[in-house]
């Protein structure tokens, strides 16, 4: 698929999306979104796809938040649309898409960049990140979702330490408090984030599916053990599942279809 801000691009069954705005330090812009939904449809409808990772060009920012420059003039319903809007072709599709996605955070991750990034399933840091959710120094909030998922992710007390101080942490401060997986030097972070998706890509792609939707609900449902009973019965009606069961009885590797 040709993009004007996203590089994207399928190998052995990864996307790999690349926020292609490097002299404005990848900066969400209405444009770079919509090419952002459509790609994450995309991973989400089709099999060549088995998980995605989303990285920025250059070394200096994964994102550095949402283009301030063409939301400077909104009034309040303008800004409320933009994080609706936002929200759901975006941060939440991603979260709730069926195919695993990993942000391999390359330097700044700011405001909505760190939103994007807690949106994905799971966050590798090079050891120059920065990440932070800057909006109160231009009088905003998080409006991405940063508010709950940070929350979700760290808890309550650093969430509004965070987010009310506005203070930029390290890669490693962001690890020791759960808001990354793994902090890597630069010149590893994709090959990281391979490593993890090449391992998911040998387990039942239903299952995997499934395992991520009961995971989210935990944080988003009213009742996720319900999804999680619901998503468990339905792994039983897959060929997968059948052939799992059988490959360990027989003591051989499993061979599975995504059926
Ligand atoms: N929006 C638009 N342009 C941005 C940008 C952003 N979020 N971040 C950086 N840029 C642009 C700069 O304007 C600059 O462009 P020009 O060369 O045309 O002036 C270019 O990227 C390089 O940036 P700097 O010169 O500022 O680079 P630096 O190394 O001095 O500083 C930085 C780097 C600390 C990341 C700094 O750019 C910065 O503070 N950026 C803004 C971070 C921010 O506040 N993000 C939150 C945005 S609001 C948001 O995201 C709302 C939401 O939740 C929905």
């Amino acid at each position: 698929m040709a993009y004007q801000n996203l590089i994207s691009e399928v190998k052995e069954n990864i996307l790999y999306l690349t926020i292609n705005r490097e002299k404005a330090l990848n900066a969400l812009n209405k444009d770079t979104l919509s090419e952002l939904a459509e790609a994450i449809a995309y991973a989400g409808n089709t099999d060549e796809v088995r998980g995605v990772i989303l990285t920025g060009a250059g070394e200096k920012a994964f994102v550095a938040g949402a283009d301030i420059k063409e939301f400077a003039d909104y009034n309040g319903e303008q800004g409320e649309e933009l994080a609706k809007k936002g929200q759901n072709e975006v941060f939440n599709a991603i979260e709730t898409s069926p195919k695993p996605f990993i942000a391999a955070i390359n330097g700044f991750a700011l405001g909505g960049g760190l939103e994007l990034a807690m949106a994905c399933h799971m966050r590798i840091a090079s050891d120059n990140a920065k990440l932070g959710l800057p909006e109160v120094t231009l009088g905003l909030i998080p409006g991405y979702g940063g508010t709950q998922r940070l929350t979700q992710l760290v808890g309550k007390g650093k969430a509004i330490e965070l987010i009310t101080t506005a203070n930029m942490i390290t890669a490693t401060e962001a690890e020791k408090i759960g808001l990354v997986n793994y902090v890597v030097p630069l010149e590893d972070l994709i090959s990281k984030a391979q490593d993890i998706l090449n391992l998911i890509k040998q387990r039942a792609p239903l299952a995997v599916s499934a395992a991520i939707k009961s995971v989210i609900a935990s944080v988003n449902d009213a009742d996720g053990f319900a999804v999680e009973i619901e998503s468990f019965g339905k792994c039983f009606e897959t060929a997968d599942f059948k052939e799992g069961v059988t490959a360990f009885v027989e003591k051989r590797k499993a061979v599975f279809v995504g059926k």
